[in-house]
């Protein structure tokens, strides 16, 4: 599988938003990794649909949209109808019989469904919901700030996914060319990076230096 990358807009330039994200969609990103925190399951607060929705019309690369909220369930139409390829939902927000509650709307929006776990929650828990999602994100780090570093512990949940799991495994967090090679060794298949990417001078070589790693 070719592992996609997923420049996180959280470390962009929100007053030239439109320019920083088509820097990257020239840059060879495969996908545009949108977080969405509440305030509440985070510590901070970004954007809701409506940005997302303008976001939708400056590039033609996937959104990926990462819900960091509580109730995500209340929130998935309008995210769908901003135009969201693929929704991650957290595991600590919803629980299987929230999922499949959820699941026709994805299917019919054809949008991708994820299923994230904090670094603290074990892999158990998203065991019991494999079946529901056509992508996993394992967070390496603790949701809410862009700039952490990253937490090592991601790297047996992943190994441990790969075996059980066919879908895309997707890791957000602390991520750089430092750490994407053992990640992509582990059977991780997209990388979402924010400082890394946008703060580097050079963002075309900054994203075939995380692909390449591997
Ligand atoms: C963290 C967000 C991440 C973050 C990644 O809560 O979900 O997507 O933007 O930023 P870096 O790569 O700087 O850790
Ligand atoms: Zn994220």
């Amino acid at each position: 599988m070719k592992v996609k990358i997923a420049p996180s807009i959280l470390s962009a330039d929100f007053s030239c938003l439109d320019r920083e994200i088509r820097k990257v969609e020239a840059a060879g990103a495969d996908l545009l990794h949108v977080d969405i925190m509440d305030g509440h399951f985070v510590p901070n607060i970004t954007i809701g649909p409506v940005v997302v929705k303008c976001i939708r019309k400056v590039t033609k690369l996937p959104l990926d949209v990462h819900l960091m909220i509580e109730n995500p369930q209340n929130f998935v139409d309008e995210f769908i109808k901003a135009g969201s390829d693929m929704i991650t939902v957290h595991i600590e927000t919803i629980d299987r019989q929230g999922l499949e509650a959820i699941k026709n709307k994805f299917v019919a929006g054809n949008v991708k469904l994820g299923v994230s776990l904090n670094p603290g929650t074990p892999l158990e828990k998203i065991k019991e919901v494999l079946d529901l999602a056509d992508f996993i994100l394992v967070m390496s780090v603790n949701p809410g700030f862009a700039g952490q570093e990253f937490i090592p512990g991601a790297l047996p949940k992943i190994r441990e996914l790969r075996r059980i799991f066919k879908g895309d495994i997707s890791v957000d967090g602390g991520i750089s060319d430092k750490v994407s090679g053992e990640l992509i060794k582990a059977g991780a298949t997209i990388l979402a990076a924010g400082s890394y990417i946008f703060k580097a001078s050079d963002v075309k070589l900054a994203i075939e230096r995380m692909r390449d790693a591997g």
